[in-house]
């Protein structure tokens, strides 16, 4: 699996990535889809303080626990900024957004006492909040790189424009924006999202890279004809047109089964043909390029 640096001051991620949000399951089976990933040479692996009611980040810091010398073998990425009401967060009443420095600096001692580790390689804001501080959170980021406790920062679904507002607070780069984008939400390749980051030198992050699972189950015959003359599966298709893009997408995988990780992986090896890429488009887009 390729290893590539999301932006030149780091981290280095493998090229595909796994993510946790599905993963609300016992210790064993997360010993299962982390060994499947470390197999097929995905060592980062994409959470969120609320992932599965704020359990998800503990239930993989047990296994790390379990396991001493796992921590140095792979990446963490976490997000923090959505609150819901739920018996883990009894105070809370509203679904809403918090990305105050009291909020963020809570937050990630939080995550780090739930993976059981010291440090979180690349911390984000979660979605863009209406009430955001770009200050407060300038503040509680330069608080996390002074500690140690975070290494990298970037943000999630953010606009352009947001994304280019905050940065603008900040003495040192975002790393990612981690937005939708799969080949049938391609809106991202043409709205200015990828211009943007392409401009900053920085990587997306995919995230729901097959829709979901709606891709494959729903994507048909007409979307995915070509897949046998590549050898491939229409969700190795399906990674593979996001890998093309010159702006190194990162997707962010979400299977809950050990053997798709091990599919999914061996997209990196596809050599999409570019009239292949366009043809894919034209179905989902039903009409021919202008
Ligand atoms: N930043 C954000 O706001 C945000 C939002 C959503 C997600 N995320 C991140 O992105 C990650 C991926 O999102 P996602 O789970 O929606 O990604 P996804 O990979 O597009 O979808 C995963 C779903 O597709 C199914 N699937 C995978 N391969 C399949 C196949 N070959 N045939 C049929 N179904 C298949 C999986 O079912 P099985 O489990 O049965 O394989 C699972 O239900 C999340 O874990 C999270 O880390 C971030």
């Amino acid at each position: 699996m390729e290893r590539k640096t999301i932006h030149k001051e780091g981290p280095t991620f493998s090229r595909i990535i796994s993510g946790a949000w599905r993963w609300n399951l016992d210790e064993s089976k997360i010993d299962h889809l982390i060994a499947s990933s470390l197999d097929s040479g995905i060592t980062t692996f994409d959470h969120a303080d609320i992932y599965g009611d704020h359990r998800n980040e503990e239930i993989f810091g047990n296994v790390l626990k379990r396991n001493p010398g796992l921590r140095n073998k792979i990446e963490l990425v976490t997000k923090c900024g959505i609150k819901f009401s739920s018996g883990r967060r009894p105070r809370t009443w509203v679904k809403h957004y918090d990305t105050s420095k009291e909020h963020i600096l809570w937050s990630v001692d939080n995550s780090l006492d739930m993976f059981n580790t010291d440090r979180i390689e690349l911390l984000l804001i979660h979605r863009p909040d209406p009430l955001l501080n770009p200050e407060e959170v300038a503040e509680a980021f330069n608080t996390l790189k002074q500690s140690g406790k975070i290494l990298h920062f970037g943000v999630s679904n953010f606009t352009p424009t947001q994304f280019e507002m905050l940065q603008s607070y900040l003495p040192f780069p975002l790393v990612t924006n981690q937005i939708e984008i799969s080949i049938t939400h391609h809106e991202p390749l043409f709205d200015g999202s990828l211009d943007l980051l392409m401009k900053y030198r920085v990587c997306p992050m995919a995230w729901s890279p097959l829709g979901g699972g709606k891709l494959i189950k729903e994507g048909g015959q007409e979307l995915f004809h070509k897949a046998s003359r590549y050898g491939a599966t229409p969700a190795q298709l399906s990674l593979a047109w996001l890998l093309k893009h010159p702006a190194h997408i990162f997707p962010v995988i979400g299977t809950t089964r050990p053997e798709r990780i091990v599919e999914s992986a061996k997209a990196i090896d596809i050599k999409f043909d570019v009239q292949d890429w366009f043809e894919m488009l034209l179905v989902v887009q039903g009409k021919e390029m202008p």
